[in-house]
């Protein structure tokens, strides 16, 4: 089996270009829109959108709930670009082409990261609609092998060993956490372990009863490669996670896990969401 040749610098650069073509400013935040939040997006003045099918090497987003395009405009006043709909793993794209999109950003001239998602909750306090920061996550694709940094290594994006223990920016996420308090999220906001598998089917309860072992608050199907692949490249990372499910992790119960209830709570909590995000966005211009 052939293996597709990975991005070269070169390449995402001519990608970057295309795009600072067409967008008279330079986005400093990015942000990833988890599955049903892309709401997050429309809440951008004068947006400029190109559908990653237009977009010169960018893959294409085919799971349902996700738009798949990036959208520049200005959230509180401060140029942002915004991924309405990301690449899985589930999909069949290999890790490294998933978290494409972010090297992109970086060559955009993005500092700030603020990934989101929608997770099961493995933690027994959380509840559905909650919000978990995520403090640390632990790579369960990296322990099976898998990671988006495999192959060689270009030091332009950043080195062959980077650390990962300061990952999340601690400082971001306490000022979240604080936000989260004054915009009525309180109490329903925490920080936790996220892990990302690889889908697309929901965990047994004997998997997510051992991830609640390891220390995992929440699990999704996202986030860590884009979050690995921005800090490789230099950048701040804030990411959080939507609860929208609890995890099943009692044999005599017999509801299932599914997309349309974590589609659901998503827009349930995207006035909410978009408030917040925005909050965090001022704070990061202004310091
Ligand atoms: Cl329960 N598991 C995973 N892997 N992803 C999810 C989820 C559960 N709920 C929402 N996303």
């Amino acid at each position: 089996k052939r293996r597709k040749k990975r991005y070269t610098y070169e390449s995402l650069t001519e990608t970057a270009q295309y795009l600072l073509d067409r967008v008279p400013y330079q986005p400093r935040i990015g942000i990833i829109c988890g599955s049903g939040m892309g709401a997050l997006a429309e809440a951008l003045s004068e947006p400029l959108i190109f559908p990653y099918e237009k977009i010169p090497n960018f893959p294409v987003s085919t799971v349902e709930g996700h738009v798949g395009q990036l959208v520049f405009g200005y959230l509180s006043g401060v140029p942002v670009v915004c991924m309405q709909g990301r690449f899985h793993y589930y999909e069949g794209y290999p890790l490294w082409k998933c978290a494409m999109p972010v090297r992109v950003m970086k060559l955009l001239g993005v500092t700030h990261l603020i990934a989101s998602n929608a997770a099961g909750g493995l933690n027994k306090t959380y509840k559905v609609g909650d919000v978990m920061l995520v403090k640390d996550h632990i790579n369960m694709m990296g322990f099976a092998g898998n990671n988006p940094l495999q192959g060689p290594n270009d030091d332009r994006f950043g080195p062959r060993f980077p650390p990962m223990n300061t990952a999340y920016d601690k400082f971001l996420t306490q000022k979240a956490k604080q936000v989260a308090v004054e915009e009525d999220l309180g109490g329903m906001v925490h920080e936790g372990v996220y892990t990302c598998l690889g889908g697309p089917n929901f965990e047994t309860v004997a998997e997510l009863k051992m991830l609640g072992m390891l220390g995992v608050d929440a699990v999704g199907m996202s986030t860590v490669h884009e979050v690995i692949t921005a800090r490789h490249c230099g950048m701040t990372v804030l990411a959080f996670s939507l609860i929208t499910n609890m995890c099943i992790t009692d044999y005599n119960c017999y509801d299932e896990a599914n997309h349309e209830e974590v589609m659901d709570v998503g827009k349930m909590r995207q006035d909410v969401l978009k408030r917040f995000v925005a909050r965090i966005v001022d704070f990061i211009a202004k310091e």
